[in-house]
């Protein structure tokens, strides 16, 4: 690996994009750039973080403002722009405004940073991941969409509270899209090595997978006036880090599907495997029918968003 700094870019200054800046710098992944269209909001923020540097002791150089050209040569960009869900409503409800707003990102990002690998954490995410994708003009390697790994973390949040174990012991994930039908799958749950089935009842799985489902829900009717932003920067972080340090993880991401799984043209969650290159192969899991079906209606809804898209001319 050559000695060059890495550069991560983040759109959008609000929660996620603050987070996301915040645990990139403090992991000392490289250096970072905030965007945000209310450019003092970034560079405060930026120069607050950068202050808290000499005192957590790591090493980045952080910038911020509204023009893009501070992003040039990124080797990732995260894109957390748009607005966030209010209480009563679903992603869903967010689609046309985000989709203007993620396509101004992503052609702004790609245009400074032609070989970068893009993040998209904007919700509907699934649907935002093929407005990146267009806008872009990027091969399906380099969009990427965040959204497994949160869902993953939160089903492995309430199994560790279920089991009262460690949350570092317990491997799960969710395919599908990031939406009221995403999939999580039990059946490919461990614990320190233990299939989950050996662990709990069906009810209680039952239940905590529920839980992941309106998982995002359940922190927006708390909060109020926006939605959740630790977990989802922390997993976009997750994902910047796999690519950035090359490791070549394991991570479940909206990925465009180009016949995996029976899927074509379409962003939806599965495992992905995510190194330098971004997206780096996609391991095909045996599903059953059941977990088969569930998949399968999961991605019709992003279809449905997608197409929905279309007609609005977004
Ligand atoms: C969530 C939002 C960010 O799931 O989609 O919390």
């Amino acid at each position: 690996m050559s000695n060059k700094r890495s550069k991560i870019s983040v759109i959008g200054a609000g929660f996620v994009g603050s987070t996301c800046a915040h645990w990139a710098a403090s992991k000392e992944l490289g250096d970072v750039v905030l965007i945000d269209i209310n450019g003092d909001m970034a560079k405060g923020k930026a120069l607050d973080l950068y202050e808290a540097s000499p005192v957590e002791g790591f090493d980045s150089k952080i910038e911020g403002g509204s023009d893009y050209s501070l992003t040039a040569n990124s080797d990732v960009v995260i894109i957390t722009a748009g607005l966030p869900r209010k209480p009563g409503m679903s992603r869903d409800d967010l689609l046309s405004t985000n989709a203007k707003i993620v396509k101004e990102c992503a052609t702004q990002a790609a245009k400074y940073s032609p070989n970068s690998v893009l993040i998209v954490v904007s919700n509907p995410l699934d649907a935002m991941c093929h407005v990146a994708y267009k806008a872009s003009g990027f091969p399906r390697e380099r969009v990427l969409g965040m959204a497994g790994i949160l869902d993953g973390a939160r089903f492995r949040s309430f199994i560790a509270l279920e089991l009262g174990v460690s949350v570092e012991d317990i491997q799960a994930f969710c395919f599908g899209g990031h939406g009221d039908t995403m999939v999580p799958m039990p059946r490919y749950v461990s614990v320190g090595g233990i299939p989950l089935e050996q662990l709990l009842s069906k009810e209680k799985i039952n239940a905590i997978v529920e839980r992941t489902r309106k998982g995002g829900g359940e922190i927006v009717n708390l909060l109020k006036t926006g939605s959740a932003y630790y977990a989802p920067a922390a997993s976009a972080v997750q994902m910047a880090e796999a690519i950035i340090r090359d490791k070549k993880r394991l991570l479940p991401c909206a990925v465009l599907l180009q016949g995996e799984y029976g899927i074509r043209d379409l962003f939806c969650g599965v495992l992905a495997k995510i190194g330098s290159k971004g997206l780096e192969g996609v391991p095909l899991l045996q599903l059953n029918i059941e977990e088969k079906a569930m998949f399968e209606k999961s991605a019709a809804a992003v279809k449905e968003l997608v197409e929905a898209m279309a007609k609005l001319g977004v």
